[in-house]
């Protein structure tokens, strides 16, 4: 057993009590209540999830196993030389909710390299797909395509105990994610570079691999990075963590539970909005002409797009209340490293345009930019303009942490998910209408 896995399985029992205890024990608690709007309003707000990987606060934003982004990126050791911490380190502090040492760091890049061999069947399935098929479908059958690899399913067949079930998650899961870099880099250089896939490097970190098979220059690596740490996880009632944990709640194993997920992610009111904002600002500029509008015509194209029906992407979230640190953590890189690039000044302007508009239409309850609106900037700005492929690093990073989530998940013995269902009729009893 890895050192990795050794340190899960410690840290396993005592949750696995504390959890049987408050639901054993406690099992009669009321937490919340549900209200009539909230049925019909994608069931918002409601308390009824559990998940110690992460916790969003509407007015601070993210925090993995208890630390907020700007903790994360100082704490968790980086590569030396390196500004962005590694994406292993990250795996092991949402997995163990450890920072890790540099030591621990190795032992998960090492393990990742042994299984990082992607089939080739995987390459030929995606060279026999449509040209045309959106890039995100691409890699989720590709997910889905690698489910004969399962080690959870032959183990479940041969009968093992509920106890242990974590243990062949946790295998499926590392192999899934070892070799998620590689198919999403080969899916671009398919697509978009005429079939010209970049071998993997294996001494290289998951996102320095990623930034090599991209064949993109650094500090394109400490981007990729970033940007899979910063997607990784966001609580558990988000629709690609939800669905991921929802499918693996009826023991489908982890390549299913993962595939369903990324579906989810392939939305356009959530992974997918990273691309719609590109689109968007892409609007803008041919409209201008190529050149960066004024604050007035700005303005105007903002109000266009509300009063045509639209949303403005990447502004607003179900249960932020601020600006997203994922957004300013993109928008410092970007200081950093591309302050004068057209489209980062453009999104620059946007972040003061944008949020009193939506304050004075009154409709968004957050005005307030979130990840989508920077992801694409810098993305665009390193030479990766095709932004149908946004949604598939968004998927890389996201994987991470709904792998994490159904891991434990398994840990702490999480039922099958079966909750109730009403009719109009039944409502309008309730409500007390004649
Ligand atoms: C993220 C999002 C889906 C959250 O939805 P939500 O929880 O229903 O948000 P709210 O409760 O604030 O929505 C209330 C109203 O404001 C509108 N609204 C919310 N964000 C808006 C935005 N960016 N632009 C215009 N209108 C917006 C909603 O469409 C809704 O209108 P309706 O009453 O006519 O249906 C929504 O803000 C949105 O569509 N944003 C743009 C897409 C995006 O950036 N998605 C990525 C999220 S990480």
């Amino acid at each position: 057993m890895s050192k990795f896995k050794e340190k899960l399985a410690e840290k396993i029992p005592s949750y696995r009590e504390r959890v049987t205890r408050l639901a054993k024990e406690y099992g009669d608690v009321v937490i919340d209540q549900v209200k009539m709007s909230q049925m019909y309003g994608g069931m918002r707000g409601i308390k009824c999830l559990t998940t110690d990987i992460s916790y969003l606060d509407p007015e601070e934003g993210i925090r993995f196993r208890g630390y907020t982004i700007p903790e994360c990126l100082a704490k968790l050791p980086k590569k030396a030389g390196a500004e962005m911490p590694y994406v292993e380190g990250h795996f092991y502090l949402l997995l163990t909710g450890d920072i890790p040492t540099e030591s621990d760091i190795k032992d998960v890049v090492d393990d990742f390299a042994k299984r990082s061999k992607v089939p080739k069947y995987v390459f030929d399935m995606l060279r026999a797909m449509h040209k045309d098929t959106h890039p995100m479908t691409m890699f989720n059958a590709a997910v889905l395509a690698l489910q004969k690899e399962s080690e959870f399913v032959p183990k479940y067949n041969a009968g093992m105990s509920k106890m242990d079930y974590w243990d062949p998650f946790f295998e499926d899961s590392m192999n899934l994610l070892a070799k998620l870099p590689e198919i999403a880099a080969f899916i671009y250089r398919y697509k978009y570079k005429g079939d010209t896939a970049i071998d993997p490097d294996p001494s290289l970190d998951f996102g320095a691999n990623f930034a090599h098979m991209m064949g993109i220059k650094s500090p394109y690596d400490e981007i990729s990075r970033l940007y899979f740490l910063l997607h990784s996880d966001h609580e558990s009632g988000n629709v690609s963590a939800h669905t991921t944990h929802l499918v693996a709640s009826a023991l489908s194993d982890p390549y299913y539970a993962l595939s369903a997920g990324l579906d989810g992610l392939a939305g356009p009111l959530h992974g997918l909005a990273n691309q719609e904002v590109l689109r968007w600002i892409q609007g803008v500029m041919d409209k201008m002409g190529n050149e960066l509008p004024t604050m007035e015509d700005l303005k105007k194209f903002v109000w266009d797009t509300l009063k045509s029906g639209q949303v403005i992407p990447g502004y607003g979230h179900a249960v932020l209340r601020k600006t997203d640190p994922r957004y300013t953590a993109q928008r410092e890189f970007a200081l950093k490293h591309l302050p004068d690039d057209k489209i980062f000044k453009l999104v620059s302007m946007l972040y003061e345009v944008v949020p009193p508009i939506l304050v004075e239409q009154g409709k968004a309850k957050n005005p307030w930019p979130n990840v989508d609106a920077h992801s694409g900037v810098i993305q665009w700005h390193y030479g990766v303009t095709e932004y149908d492929f946004y949604t598939v690093m968004f998927g890389v990073g996201r994987a991470i942490g709904v792998l994490s989530n159904i891991i434990w998940d398994r840990a702490v013995g999480q039922a099958l998910e079966r909750p109730k269902s009403l009719t109009i009729d039944m409502l309008e009893k309730i409500a007390g209408i004649k």
